[in-house]
């Protein structure tokens, strides 16, 4: 997973303005970082592994010439982070500079057979082999445009790609195949890049570019051509967020600020209702539903399941999309399958979808404006969280609670349900204005070596997010479990060195949970409640607690519930030291298998 972005400038300086898009890029990838620029005198290029930051302190990456150029964060997928295999990766007479993101399955197969004619490889990368066969092609007489789009036809897998060459130093040539890429169109400036927050300071009208297109970026304007080398007519979507917006403003972590626009990411989600409905109306003959997804979308998943069972009785399954392939295939045309994604973009959700879409309707749940997810699924609904910066899910899980939840009741005709779910963004501000309750929990809790997180029913997700965003940002060994499942088996592991957070919101399973909350605490555990603040037994009887307020029942807890829980992690991660928003060997976007 790499960040991309191209910019052909009227008349300033390139590489500033790619320095400072790429950074907004980081979060898809900070490994390495790269930019080539070209103008008259050939390409130019710079790059180095580590942060950007740590690279530009070393090699000055603003300092080049041109007004035409691509940029790259790497998140390494083949060969290690190092310079060679930064990117952007040049052709052997250093004339083509290419940047990618993607996955290039027959490199190793193209490589060998270039090698064969006498080019040389720098880099162990999958990338490399784009700039050589490009220079192969011109080197027959083609031009950049024809050169490229021969080099993709033999190309298979996944690419977004930026390609300049010294032939044409006002010219930037994109394509895409199942990677995200859009362009800009600025007032004499033209942009790619893999998503819009890199380019927003600049432009927010925006092209979406689809499979098989080739776009033409230089200084006359934008063509975009289909893979026969017809020009296509495309719309150009104004974004409705502004840059503020992907800025931490004033927080010191994207994460924290990401929690903290919860409320108003809720808000936003319940403007899909109509849409929702309309969706529901189209679903006649509809008997099972299937959810896929991954990490904390299969959480919101596993909710959506107690939900729709409960209460419209239609038999709901939830897969893991990394496993959707090696189960029986018994979807057929009475099944929706509902794929949930904040990228849109992960590669085991993306190729689930498409075994699905053979047999099934499909509905995809995504955050990301024209993510390859909402171009495959028949209907889409968008969670409308706005931009996710940190690495760890918080609001757009939030949002994709709120989506399930209306999808849910407007299935099951819950109008009841349906008008809940308006009060919760003040309970979910109320929780956020008492986080230094959290703070001080954490403070206590950050020296500790492993967490068991314990719910049931509804609350059960909860505790499985509980302890997914433990581990991801904290590095400290976090369990979820069914609370009643403790018992069969990890009731082993609990002792005094091991904190239980118990989600204990009153109704129908609190009686259970007390039950299992007391047979941790008779093993030594300290315990951490989260439950109603007329709890008397959580006041007396449990060591630390945090308190919600005594009107969210059981079955809307899921959506606040949840925000101590991220709050407890993010504040365990900063007391450690580390970085929130950029936890190790991890990526926002998971585009390989
Ligand atoms: C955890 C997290 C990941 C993602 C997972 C799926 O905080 O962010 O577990 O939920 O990689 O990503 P999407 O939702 O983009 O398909």
């Amino acid at each position: 997973m790499c960040g991309i972005v191209g910019c052909v400038l009227k008349n300033r300086k390139v590489a500033p303005i790619l320095l400072e898009s790429i950074g907004k890029l980081e979060y898809r990838g900070y490994d390495s970082v790269g930019i080539s620029t070209v103008d008259q005198n050939g390409i130019h290029l710079k790059k180095g592994s580590g942060k950007i930051k740590e690279v530009n302190e070393k090699i000055d990456l603003g300092e080049l010439p041109g007004t035409t150029g691509i940029a790259h964060v790497r998140w390494a997928t083949h060969g290690i982070p190092s310079t060679e295999n930064s990117h952007p990766h040049t052709d052997n007479e250093g004339n083509i500079s290419v940047v990618h993101n993607g996955i290039i399955e027959n490199f190793s197969e193209i490589r060998e057979s270039l090698e064969k004619e006498g080019y040389i490889f720098k880099s162990q990368t999958d990338t490399e082999i784009i700039p050589i066969l490009i220079e192969k092609n011109m080197n027959k007489g083609l031009n950049l445009e024809d050169a490229v789009n021969e080099a993709l036809k033999i190309i298979k897998g996944s690419y977004a790609i930026g390609v300049i060459s010294k032939d044409n130093p006002n010219e930037i040539i994109g394509a895409r195949n199942d990677s995200p890429l859009i362009i800009g169109v600025g007032d004499g400036d033209y942009f790619i890049a893999s998503d819009a927050t890199a380019i927003i300071n600049h432009t927010k009208n925006v092209i979406y570019v689809d499979n098989g297109e080739l776009v033409i970026l230089n200084s006359e304007g934008v063509v975009v051509k289909d893979s026969k080398g017809n020009v296509v007519d495309k719309n150009i979507d104004v974004i409705d967020w502004d840059a503020e917006m992907a800025q931490k403003e004033g927080y010191d972590y994207f994460m924290l600020k990401e929690i903290h626009e919860q409320d108003s990411a809720i808000r936003d989600t319940l403007s899909e209702k109509d849409k929702i409905a309309e969706i529901i109306s189209n679903l006649d003959g509809i008997n099972r539903i299937c959810f896929v997804a991954c990490g904390t979308s299969f959480h919101a998943s596993l909710t959506g399941k107690y939900l729709i069972e409960s209460m419209s009785g239609i038999s709901t399954d939830v897969i893991l999309a990394s496993e959707f392939r090696y189960s029986a295939n018994t979807l057929d045309e009475n099944t929706l399958v509902i794929f949930i994604s904040q990228s849109g973009e992960t590669a085991d959700t993306l190729k689930a979808l498409k075994l699905a879409k053979k047999t099934s309707k499909t509905l995809a749940i995504v955050n990301v404006l024209g993510s390859s997810a909402t171009r495959e699924a028949d209907f889409v609904i968008y969670t409308r969280a706005g931009p996710e910066i940190g690495v760890a899910a918080t609001k757009t899980y939030i949002s994709q609670l709120v989506c399930i939840y209306m999808f849910a009741a407007i299935l099951a005709d819950n109008k009841e349900l349906l008008n809940t779910l308006n009060e919760v963004p003040d309970y979910v501000s109320e929780v956020l204005s008492k986080e230094d309750v959290v703070k001080d929990i954490a403070s206590k809790y950050s020296d500790v070596n492993d967490f068991f997180f314990i719910g049931r029913g509804l609350s059960y997700p909860t505790a499985l997010e509980g302890a997914l965003k433990l581990k991801e940002i904290t590095y400290i060994h976090g369990e979820g479990y069914a609370a009643g499942e403790l018992k069969h088996g990890p009731l082993a592991l609990i002792d005094d060195d091991v904190p239980v957070v118990v989600v204990l919101p009153p109704g129908d399973n609190y009686k259970k949970t007390v039950s299992n909350l007391e047979e941790v605490k008779a093993r030594g555990a300290h315990v951490i409640a989260i439950g109603s603040c007329e709890d008397d037994f959580i006041k007396t009887e449990v060591e630390d607690s945090f308190c919600i307020n005594d009107k969210v029942k059981e079955i809307i807890a899921p959506l606040i519930y949840v925000v101590p829980l991220q709050l407890l992690s993010y504040y365990i991660s900063v007391e450690r030291g580390l970085d929130p928003d950029k936890p190790k060997n991890l990526a926002k976007c998971v585009t390989v298998e």
